[in-house]
């Protein structure tokens, strides 16, 4: 149930597309004296939660940042935890099934490992007829790649350069078939975008939070959709 009374629920619209970037497993971890892991572990409990907030209050299009790609810069034993929850949650094929959610997956998934490229797919093809949320997850995913690689598409294909319009570039993006973040959101007290989503998020709102991402609650996604509906957009009008 969302915590919006019923009055107020009416009057409130939802961003079309949120994009969070889930930060701030590690410091949760560490203030409770655990293993950076174990941060891994209840940060991913919170994004199903989330996602299942999000379908059931409407949301169009959520995109979560799960793993970058700077990431890799971490130890081996950290990004092998992260590799391993992402593999737990895509092997659960019930995932997500009974209710209505899409699930996309943006990035590089060349370099992940071959179980995970055919969990990968089969939960994209398992999922591809809801008709609920589309959820996007962002693995090995970051924005600059994302271009570079677009542009090197571009070419590939021997699109004039008079041809290229901003609506050209949009259409090489790994998120070609969804539209821009309208709401970006990021937990854990950093106020930058860690490349994600550079291109997209060009007019898009953001929302900043020191509750780190295990913390994380539908009320705080509440309050921040609360404060989405105060923002006035005017897009460079007046
Ligand atoms: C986000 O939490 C998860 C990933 C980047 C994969 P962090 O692991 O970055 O948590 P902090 O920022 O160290 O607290
Ligand atoms: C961004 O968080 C990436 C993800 C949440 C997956 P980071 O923790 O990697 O970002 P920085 O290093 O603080 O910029
Ligand atoms: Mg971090």
């Amino acid at each position: 149930m969302s915590i919006f009374k019923k009055k107020e629920q009416a009057e409130r619209v939802l961003p079309e597309h949120i994009a969070i970037i889930m930060d701030g497993n590690g410091r949760w971890a560490k203030n409770r004296k655990m293993p950076r892991s174990a941060g891994h572990v209840a940060g991913a409990k919170t994004f199903k939660t989330i996602a299942r907030y999000c379908n059931k209050i409407g949301l169009k299009y959520l995109t979560v940042y799960a793993f970058s790609t700077e990431n890799w810069k971490r130890p081996k034993a950290e990004v092998d935890g992260i590799m391993n929850l992402l593999r737990d949650y895509l092997k659960d094929a019930e995932n997500f099934k009974d209710e209505n959610i899409r699930v996309r997956f943006i990035g590089n998934l060349e370099p992940l490992a071959d179980d995970i490229k055919a969990l990968i797919d089969k939960n994209v093809e398992g999922s591809k007829n809801a008709t609920g949320l589309t959820l996007y997850i962002a693995i090995n995913y970051g924005g600059r790649d994302e271009i570079t690689t677009a542009v090197k598409e571009i070419v590939r294909e021997g699109i004039p350069a008079e041809d290229i319009t901003e609506d050209t570039v949009s259409a090489h993006l790994y998120t070609k078939d969804c539209p821009d973040p309208d709401f970006i959101i990021r937990p854990s007290g950093e106020y930058r975008l860690s490349n994600y989503l550079i291109w997209q998020s060009a007019y898009a709102e953001y929302w900043f939070s020191d509750i780190l991402w295990p913390d994380f609650t539908p009320k705080h996604l509440e309050k921040a959709i609360e404060d989405f509906n105060k923002r006035n957009r005017r897009f460079g009008g007046i």
